[in-house]
């Protein structure tokens, strides 16, 4: 997605340890605008897919994810990554393991919001090593339901995340896949 990739760009910020910074329009101020082509753009990747649903992430799948559901016209579920007091007791947990800070959190989803019915978008923001995704997928195929595929904001393909997705027979799409952060430089894939 070009405009993606330009903003990426213009306001990306590369930090040490592979990690783009991109606190101005998605992980901390948000562009409306840009999160809106962003769901259009899932939403016209994944239109014949029969998705009943997107499942995202807390905090920061909630814009992609929203804006893809209401293109789509179906409802959004977040993992929560810390079980609410107004939460009952019939909830799917997975374990999502932190390679950034090598410890295990637990995310979950209240079981009345997913069934053996439902088709998924998994939507995120970044993906890295895959570990986040991986703990939806662990959640949906507690609830029995069909994944549509996952839809991914920001891949970086030098991470073992999009090689174990697409392994693993999902349908995989990345709006934006980052090759290299080497050097503080962005590199896409596919670029010269
Ligand atoms: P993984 O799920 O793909 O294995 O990711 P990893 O454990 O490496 O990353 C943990 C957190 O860091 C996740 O956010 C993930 O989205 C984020 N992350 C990974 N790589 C990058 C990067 O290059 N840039 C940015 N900005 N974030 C990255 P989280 O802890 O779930 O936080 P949030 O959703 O509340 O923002
Ligand atoms: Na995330
Ligand atoms: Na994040």
């Amino acid at each position: 997605m070009k405009l993606l990739e330009d903003r990426i760009r213009s306001d990306g910020e590369v930090l040490p340890g592979n990690v783009l910074k991109i606190n101005s329009f998605l992980n901390h101020q948000v562009d409306p605008e840009l999160m809106k082509k962003v769901g259009e753009e899932f939403s016209h990747l994944f239109k014949d897919s029969g998705i009943t649903k997107v499942l995202t992430c807390e905090a920061s799948g909630i814009a992609p994810g929203v804006m893809t559901a209401y293109e789509l016209h179906v409802p959004l579920v977040f993992a929560r990554k810390k079980k609410p007091a107004t939460l009952n007791d019939a909830v799917y947990w997975a374990d999502v393991y932190s390679y950034t800070k090598k410890v295990t959190n637990q995310i979950c989803v209240e079981q009345k919001f997913l069934h053996k019915d439902d088709c998924l978008l998994i939507i995120d923001d970044f993906l890295a090593n895959g570990e986040a995704v991986k703990g939806m997928i662990n959640i949906a195929n507690q609830a029995g339901a069909q994944i549509a595929g996952v839809g991914i904001v920001v891949a970086k393909t030098f991470q073992g995340g999009s090689k174990w997705i697409k392994d693993h027979g999902y349908h995989l799409e990345a709006l934006a896949e980052i090759a290299s952060l080497a050097n503080n430089q962005v590199h896409f894939v596919g670029e010269k």
